[in-house]
């Protein structure tokens, strides 16, 4: 990872950066090899694509401030031979950006190319409208934050073509109070990309102890036991979810950040069994990186 200068643009990563990039590229390459003599169209749809260059801040072992630029998602996936790649980006500077950085590094895949201006709730529809029975798409989705709507989970769940990884926020924990004391605002935040208001009553018990006035007083459940529930929200949309999910940390703090998913819509047996074995493998190695 060399030194280099800011691209305008390019958004900036974390240390969690790095192994949520590794897993992605880990798992287009043995897609890839596993569809091989498959005859089908292979599709690779970013979500969430960025300007194609991330910008990585880090700290050198003498304490310096370093920042280094990597290639993003949407770059990376070119390094493999998909038939066709879709990039959604709602920041038009960003998608102009990712144009100019591959006609940059990657001319002569440019014809297989389609740059997507626009909200990704509204334009993964049509994307997905456009694949045909013939096709199968590894779909990647990386918002910053609660951007990706539960509806949009809904509609790519019922597509049964597409592998999906999905970094799942995990600042909506953070504003699920551990008292239960949350603002309509944050409720319909976290209901916008969990699907419903169930978590509500799922998610915190009635603690032993009595406020003041007698009234019941709430505890969240544990950390883990939110994790699970929200995998279990994906499991109720689609066919497969891994069990096994990558959390990724903000080091300094010991924050977790996101938890990187995968699920499929694939009904086959063999096909889960395979993709959960591949997931599970990819991310063991992915701790020994980042
Ligand atoms: C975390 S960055 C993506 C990084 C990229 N995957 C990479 O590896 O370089 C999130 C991107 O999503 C874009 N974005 C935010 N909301 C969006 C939406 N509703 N639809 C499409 N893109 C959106 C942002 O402009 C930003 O470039």
């Amino acid at each position: 990872m060399g030194k280099q200068t800011k691209q305008k643009g390019s958004h900036f990563g974390g240390e969690w950066t790095i192994q949520k990039l590794y897993i992605i590229e880990e798992y287009a390459k043995t897609y890839l090899i596993a569809l091989k003599n498959q005859k089908v169209r292979k599709i690779y749809i970013d979500g969430f694509a960025g300007s194609g260059k991330t910008e990585l801040k880090h700290e050198s072992k003498s304490g310096e401030q370093c920042a280094a630029i990597i290639d993003g998602s949407a770059l990376l996936s070119l390094k493999y031979d998909f038939d066709e790649y879709y990039f959604l980006e709602l920041d038009e500077d960003r998608i102009k950006l990712l144009e100019e950085n591959v006609e940059n590094s990657y001319p002569q895949k440019i014809d297989k190319i389609h740059f997507i201006s626009g909200d990704c709730n509204e334009e993964l529809t049509k994307v997905l409208a456009r694949t045909t029975i013939y096709d199968r798409c590894l779909m990647f989705l990386d918002p910053y934050a609660l951007e990706l709507k539960w509806e949009t989970l809904e509609k790519i769940s019922k597509c049964n073509r597409v592998d999906l990884w999905y970094l799942f926020p995990l600042s909506v924990v953070r504003l699920m109070a551990k008292n239960k004391d949350i603002s309509d605002t944050n409720k319909e935040k976290i209901s916008s990309i969990l699907g419903n208001q169930n978590w509500l009553d799922e998610l915190f018990v009635e603690s032993p102890q009595m406020s003041f006035f007698d009234e019941p007083q709430y505890e969240r459940v544990e950390y883990e036991k939110v994790l699970e529930y929200i995998k279990a929200r994906f499991s109720t949309i689609f066919p497969f979810v891994s069990p096994d999910s990558k959390l990724l940390k903000n080091k300094s703090k010991n924050a977790p950040m996101f938890m990187l998913c995968f699920m499929m819509t694939n009904k086959s047996a063999k096909a889960q069994s395979l993709a959960s074995k591949l997931v599970k493998g990819i991310i063991k190695s992915a701790e020994k990186i980042g």
